[in-house]
């Protein structure tokens, strides 16, 4: 079978995770790596392609309705690695507006919303579920989080979110799951709610990641992008391509690096290893986008 998600990054299984290295090419693969992403050539029908792109928003919202709150892991390590989230303060009682674009059951924003008292967080997802269950969180209050349902790709954010109000925007994990024609459409989107000068911080699977490698043929869908048993898709991102997307919608590189991980299993014995991108884009301030 294709791989299940619970290989992700920061799925609740039985992991120790040992230090990652920042490296400026993914990994390098084994022979018999090369040839069986060599033998992956067949791609689904165009009918499978337009019905999961149709279903995308069913398929997470019934992915929620599985796992709940209880798959991901909550995700602490915002804080440590993104440090512009406190560094991007002019003066350290400043109050910092988030967007989590894509937020799941706010895996994210409430280790946040914890840790620093002094943010506000919008939270957004196109599953209706996982939208319930951050605001049913015993840590959502609306004087600091505003979640509200929402496709990234059409709906225009401004209907929730005052025009170039917010200082960061994450983006964890979730363009992956988002067709490739319709990541500028989903950037043009937040770069609109985002303050001239503010940032955004991506983190998502790279190429070559051990996801991407489990996929076996009939899973693929185009260039680095597969779609799993649930129906969820995701697309594994080489750092050019993704910084050409963020600099065609006018957002300017600040990092863009791999991170590479090995993922212990304890308890099948198993040492996998994880590619993931972690960047950083800002919106400058003089800028001809809209
Ligand atoms: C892998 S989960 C990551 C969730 C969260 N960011 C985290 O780190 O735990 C991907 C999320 O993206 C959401 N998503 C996928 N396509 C979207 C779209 N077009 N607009 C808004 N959210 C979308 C899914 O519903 C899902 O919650």
């Amino acid at each position: 079978m294709e791989p299940l998600l619970s290989v992700d990054e920061g799925s609740k299984e039985n992991m120790h995770v040992p230090e990652q290295t920042e490296t400026p090419v993914p990994r390098t693969l084994t022979q018999q790596e090369l040839d069986r992403l060599g033998a992956e050539q067949t791609l689904v029908s165009n009918f499978k392609l337009m019905k999961l792109e149709q279903e995308a928003q069913k398929n997470w919202d019934l992915f929620y309705k599985r796992n709940t709150t209880n798959f991901f892991k909550d995700r602490h390590w915002t804080t440590r690695e993104f440090e512009e989230l406190k560094a991007c303060r002019e003066f350290e009682s400043q109050k910092l507006v988030l967007l989590e674009a894509g937020c799941g059951g706010g895996n994210c924003i409430f280790p946040l919303l914890e840790e620093d008292l002094n943010i506000f967080v919008y939270a957004c997802d196109f599953s209706p579920r996982a939208v319930d269950f951050v605001k049913q969180n015993p840590l959502y209050c609306p004087e600091r989080c505003c979640a509200f349902q929402c496709d990234l790709t059409k709906d225009d954010l401004r209907t929730n979110v005052p025009e170039g109000s917010v200082d960061v925007i994450t983006l964890i994990f979730v363009l992956s799951a988002i067709h490739p024609d319709k990541m500028k459409m989903a950037l043009q989107n937040i770069s609109r709610v985002l303050k001239p000068g503010g940032m955004v911080l991506f983190r998502d699977y790279g190429l070559y990641d051990h996801a991407m490698l489990r996929f076996k043929a009939g899973n693929k869908l185009g260039e680095n992008f597969y779609v799993r048993q649930d129906g969820t898709r995701s697309y594994f991102f080489s750092k050019e391509f993704l910084a050409e997307i963020f600099e065609d919608q006018g957002f300017q590189t600040i990092t863009n690096d791999y991170v590479l991980r090995e993922t212990v299993n304890k308890k099948e014995g198993l040492c996998v290893p994880r590619v993931f991108l972690q960047s950083k884009f800002t919106k400058p301030c003089v800028s001809g986008s809209s």
